[in-house]
């Protein structure tokens, strides 16, 4: 009917229900469909199915407890499982401690930085790296060189990217054995022990490297080491709120600004002054009242209060690269609604597949949706996508370069 124009695939329904606060509903559930284009993994479908909510005159608490309600009601009525607390953590604490935003709690293993203790003693990996950080695999000092030399190459593949391990081994009779005994002394390895609160029979685990990447590549040894040794078991569940993300994510490669959550998360209110006028350093450190819902190391939902003024929702368009014409056409009936003066308003989205996933103690969501697409995103029973007749391209108006595809 409209030759030449799109709908835009949205990659869920955040802007309307936004639209709906500002209409004077003030409280928004539903069970919905979403569509999105992004690299797939065992916790992402293209088309999946969220728990969605928006609700007006909230505080974050507000949000957060009734979704917690309704996971604790889930787990009993279905499971009869008594969810413990849910604690909260803070984004960079997360990080700090388990170098995860979705940090899997159901065991200890937590990151130890040890720069005070490795560094200026001549070794260069330690001395030029700007983090050394370590674990502590509780009872692995038995691990034979050819183990640990396979461990080495496991953190060293691709997938991972760490350019080596440091182990040393807390040996039962109070002595240690290093990968690194020709720089660090007994004293040393003693004094990293400590920190580590590491026993005679544990296992140090350390990398070193620049802080961000070196924290990403222990996560994954740390999950690696947490399932080897059998402490990620599925019928245990530990829920957390991680909150206070960043607000703004800065991409290295294109030279730009991410909405971390999306574009229409609000700053904390104190941070509102340094969004409007800080420099590149402080609106790298802006904080946004978002909130995910974590359990078992899977991040089951995801939601923040939201800008309900049309200035700020600009200066964040702005700082996310759109031209004021860009926003404007993409965006102008949302900024339109806020001039009449919307609620706060604030929700949250659980992703349902990952949350019966999660239940049934799976990581991958492909059981829990019927017909889901492969891993190379295609639907094997219908063998789609595929090409279409002439004819429906006409109707269509739309023309089809030839290009060279793989299968
Ligand atoms: P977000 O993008 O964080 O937030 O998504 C919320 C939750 O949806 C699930 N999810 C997925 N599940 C399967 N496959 C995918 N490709 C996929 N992508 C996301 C996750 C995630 O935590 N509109 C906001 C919510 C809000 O701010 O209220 C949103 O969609 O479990």
């Amino acid at each position: 009917m409209h030759p030449g124009q799109f709908y835009a695939l949205p990659q869920s329904p955040q802007t309307f229900k936004q639209i709906l606060m500002v209409s004077g509903m003030d409280r928004y559930f539903q069970i919905v469909k979403c569509f999105r284009d992004e690299d797939l993994r065992a916790d992402r479908q293209p088309e999946f199915t969220q728990i969605d909510c928006e609700m007006a005159f909230v505080t974050q608490d507000e949000v957060l407890a009734t979704f917690e309600g309704l996971t604790r009601h889930l787990f009993r009525s279905l499971l009869e499982v008594e969810l413990p607390e849910f604690p909260r953590m803070t984004y960079d604490e997360a990080m700090k401690r388990y170098g995860s935003d979705k940090p899997d709690t159901r065991f200890g293993m937590e990151f130890v930085e040890l720069n005070e203790h490795a560094q200026g003693k001549g070794f260069k990996v330690f001395d030029s790296a700007e983090l050394v950080v370590g674990i502590c695999a509780p009872g692995q000092a038995g691990y034979t060189r050819k183990q640990l030399d396979q461990l080495t190459d496991w953190v060293k593949r691709p997938q991972i990217g760490a350019r080596g391990l440091v182990y040393v081994k807390c040996n039962e009779d109070g002595s240690f054995k290093s990968s690194v005994d020709k720089f660090f002394g007994p004293d040393d390895l003693r004094a990293w022990a400590g920190a580590m609160g590491a026993k005679p029979g544990d296992l140090l685990l350390i990398l070193a490297g620049e802080a961000e990447a070196t924290r990403k590549q222990l996560n994954e040894l740390r999950l690696e080491m947490g399932s080897r040794l059998g402490l990620r078991d599925p019928k245990i569940f530990k829920p957390l709120w991680v909150v206070d993300f960043p607000l703004l994510e800065w991409d290295h490669d294109t030279q730009r600004f991410f909405a971390m959550h999306h574009p229409f998360t609000s700053p904390k209110s104190e941070d509102v002054d340094r969004m409007l006028t800080g420099d590149h350093a402080a609106l790298k450190s802006l904080r946004a009242d978002a909130y995910d819902l974590v359990i078992n190391g899977c991040e089951i939902g995801g939601g923040s209060i939201r800008i309900h003024d049309r200035s700020l929702q600009e200066r964040n368009f702005k700082l996310l690269g759109f031209t004021p014409e860009e926003a404007e056409s993409q965006f102008g009936f949302l900024m339109g609604a806020f001039e009449y003066g919307a609620p706060p308003h604030g929700g949250i989205a659980f992703g349902f597949d990952r949350l019966c996933a999660v239940m049934r103690g799976q990581t991958s969501i492909r059981d829990f949706i019927a017909f889901p697409k492969n891993n190379q995103g295609r639907d094997v029973m219908i063998d789609a996508p595929a090409s279409v007749a002439e004819d429906q391209l006409d109707e269509l108006f739309l023309e089809v370069k030839p290009v060279e595809t793989e299968d």
